[in-house]
């Protein structure tokens, strides 16, 4: 069937179904592999860095714990009416909106301001490659997968630009896919027996990264996508990778397949990313290690069971056996990477950097140092797991994308650590250092080679004395005056022992976001100060902070996943993934600005349908357009968000785009 394009009027899903059931251990089950059930996987000696003997109780609230260290005190929250009205609704919005009002977790709609439109550019199944049929959910097949729109969308690119005239209403979108959700894709799943080897199969074929172009009709007109572009490209689980960096052909990375270590079939789990200065796309693979099985795996130094590979959740080794850990131990070293695709050329080679480390990459964004290196940061998103930097050998050279696409084949890796100052100044402050990891091609981390660091860099990270955080999700530099933005998700399990001044709240459920300026302004620097400047959840719990803000008038926020900029210095978007299991509304998409007379003001822009989570949004404010990803719509709630009439949810890219007045307002 071809996929219709009425889209659903908003009713709540009460008048949309009966079978109310919680399906949010599914997502935790397929996109994580449920870590949250399983033990921490960092169980390493490194302290916690419960470096802040608080002077005074602050203005915040914040009083010494009984082991003395300091924990911001929770007064608690009613009632959800009164986070409702704590909106700033009904005041005069100096961003061009009206923050809309909290969506009740059962909406299965995209609510966007009034003013606003949305439409949905592309979704999962849709034709992309030539030959591609139209989706049809009953006659799913591994050869439509793979040239249709991969599953669960999270980050997300647009490059303008095309030949001829009109270029500025033409370009590409680049879109990760995430992992799938198989009791949503097949009608009548078995879950209790799992996939079937070709339901795995078209899994496999649905994850990776979708390509493809697109356009719109004027400056305020809604992008649709071409199912005909040249430079339309799926990358699956079979596309070929190279491998470079210091750990490419090593002992370690080769399999019966692959001799040689340079070349992996796929991409897996790729969650957040970035755009670099010279028009690539990089991605993170975050949660591969669910697709392993590790029964009968020997795991004598552990390096298996820090990255939480255990048995499978997938049941993909039904399917290949280079998903059998015991049959092929280094396949699963080849995931974990930060990978890097040229979306302007569909011939190209993606490549696995393995300069950059392996851990639980949520992303990787870029900005150049102040001598023309690239600096990659990077989080590792896992409760006490790490932040990271990498700084290239190489410099960039304008306009020469061939010599800036080895920028990140070669150089020097670091790990942070964050020294708060105490909170007698009333804030949540410090300093920071970048530890070395590997250095001018030479491990830092005595006794250990640089291909080991590399490979298995949470451990080797644990060695030499981060801070370990609260789910370091996206990183990301603010493109205009360099201070960098850090979402800290949530951690549940920090106990009043375990906080420091960045990880300051115990049972941190609905997370936080640091910012840090390096010193010098230099992206290359290996020291930095930092403060926070969020900590989310409902205003009226004693334990938030909006940078000061008056927290009667801010929206409510929980769970904060991927950070975003505009063309306005000041502007901070936050999209958010948790809000629905903590806060108990839908997630969203915010707004906060970070200096003039509006700082901290938290102002919701929209949210997504129930159950699903708000990824990868892309903001041209000027034009009034956010493009962003819907990912697990349907998740514990019955949905057939896009689409009327379709039988299962469809993740995928939507756009809002302003209907009324255009332009600045
Ligand atoms: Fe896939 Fe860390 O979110
Ligand atoms: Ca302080
Ligand atoms: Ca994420
Ligand atoms: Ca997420």
């Amino acid at each position: 069937m071809s996929a219709p394009t009425a889209r659903r009027s908003l009713l709540p899903l009460a008048v949309l179904g009966e079978h109310l059931t919680n399906r949010s251990a599914k997502t935790c089950q397929y996109r994580c592999g449920n870590p949250c059930a399983h033990p921490v996987p960092n169980t390493s000696a490194n302290e916690y860095f419960g470096d802040m003997v608080a002077t005074a109780v602050s203005r915040r609230s914040v009083l010494l714990g009984a082991t003395g260290a300091a924990v911001v005190t929770s007064l608690g929250w009613s009632t959800a009416e009164q986070a409702y009205a704590a909106t700033g609704r009904g005041r005069p919005s100096m961003a061009g909106f009206e923050p809309i009002a909290p969506t009740p977790n059962t909406v299965d709609q995209l609510v966007v301001p009034e003013g606003y439109a949305w439409s949905p550019v592309i979704s999962w199944g849709d034709p992309v490659e030539p030959g591609a049929p139209d989706f049809d959910v009953h006659h799913q097949s591994v050869e439509a997968q793979k040239k249709q729109a991969g599953y669960n969308a999270d980050y997300l690119a647009l490059h303008r630009g095309g030949a001829g005239n009109g270029a500025a209403n033409r370009g590409l979108i680049v879109f990760n896919n995430e992992y799938t959700n198989p009791e949503l894709m097949f009608p009548g799943y078995d879950e209790a027996a799992g996939p079937t080897a070709e339901q795995a199969r078209i899994e496999m074929a649905a994850h990776g990264m979708t390509v493809v172009e697109v356009s719109r009709r004027g400056q305020f007109a809604p992008w649709t996508y071409d199912r005909h572009g040249t430079r339309n490209r799926r990358i699956h689980a079979w596309t070929p990778f190279h491998v470079d960096g210091p750990a490419a052909g090593s002992e370690w990375m080769r399999t019966s397949a692959d001799p040689t270590g340079r070349t992996v079939l796929g991409t897996l789990n790729n969650c957040a990313g970035g755009e670099t200065p010279w028009g690539t796309s990089l991605s993170g693979e975050e949660n591969f290690n669910q697709y392993f099985n590790a029964d009968a795996a020997p795991d004598p130094d552990q390096r298996l069971r820090r990255y939480g590979i255990t048995s499978s959740g997938r049941g993909w080794e039904r399917a290949e056996d280079r998903f059998m850990v015991a049959h092929e131990p280094n396949e699963v070293n080849r995931f974990g990477w930060i990978v890097e695709l040229d979306p302007d050329d569909p011939t190209s080679t993606p490549v696995k950097h393995t300069a950059l480390g392996r851990f639980k990459h949520e992303g990787a964004t870029v900005r150049l140092s102040a001598d023309g290196r690239a600096v990659a940061y990077m989080g590792d998103d896992e409760r006490y797991d790490y932040v990271y930097k990498f700084v290239s050998k190489g410099r960039y050279v304008e306009g020469d994308k061939k010599h800036n696409m080895t920028l990140l084949s070669e150089g020097d890796l670091y790990v942070a650590r964050f020294t708060g100052d105490g909170l007698g100044d009333g804030e949540w402050d410090g300093t920071g250092v970048w530890l070395p990891l590997v250095v001018g091609g030479e491990s830092r981390v005595p006794g250990w080679s640089v291909p080991e660091v590399l490979i298995w860099t949470r451990q080797a990270a644990d060695l030499v004395g981060p801070t370990k955080m609260d789910r370091p999700e996206d990183v990301e530099p603010n493109p205009h005056t360099g201070a960098v933005y850090l979402a800290l998700t949530n951690n549940t399990r920090r106990t009043p022992a375990e906080v420091d001044e960045a990880n300051p709240r115990p049972g941190n459920k609905y997370g936080h976001i640091i910012e840090w300026v390096e010193a010098g302004n230099d992206a290359a620097a290996l020291e930095f100060s930092w403060r926070i400047v969020l900590i989310a959840g409902m205003p009226g719990d004693g334990s938030t902070y909006f940078y000061g803000y008056d927290k009667s008038l801010v929206s409510p926020i929980s769970c904060p996943d991927n950070v975003a900029f505009d063309s306005d210095p000041d502007h901070l978007w936050i999209s958010t993934d948790g809000a629905p299991g903590t806060i108990g509304t839908c997630d969203g998409m915010f707004l906060m600005p970070t200096a003039g007379p509006d700082r901290g003001k938290v102002q919701q822009f929209l949210s997504v349908p129930a159950g699903a989570e708000c990824c990868g949004p892309v903001v041209e404010w000027t034009d009034r357009s956010v493009l962003l990803c819907v990912q697990h719509p349907g998740d514990g709630l019955p949905s057939s968000y896009p689409y009327l009439g379709d039988p299962v949810p469809r993740p995928g890219v939507a756009h809002v785009y302003r209907v009324t007045g255009g332009g600045r307002g």
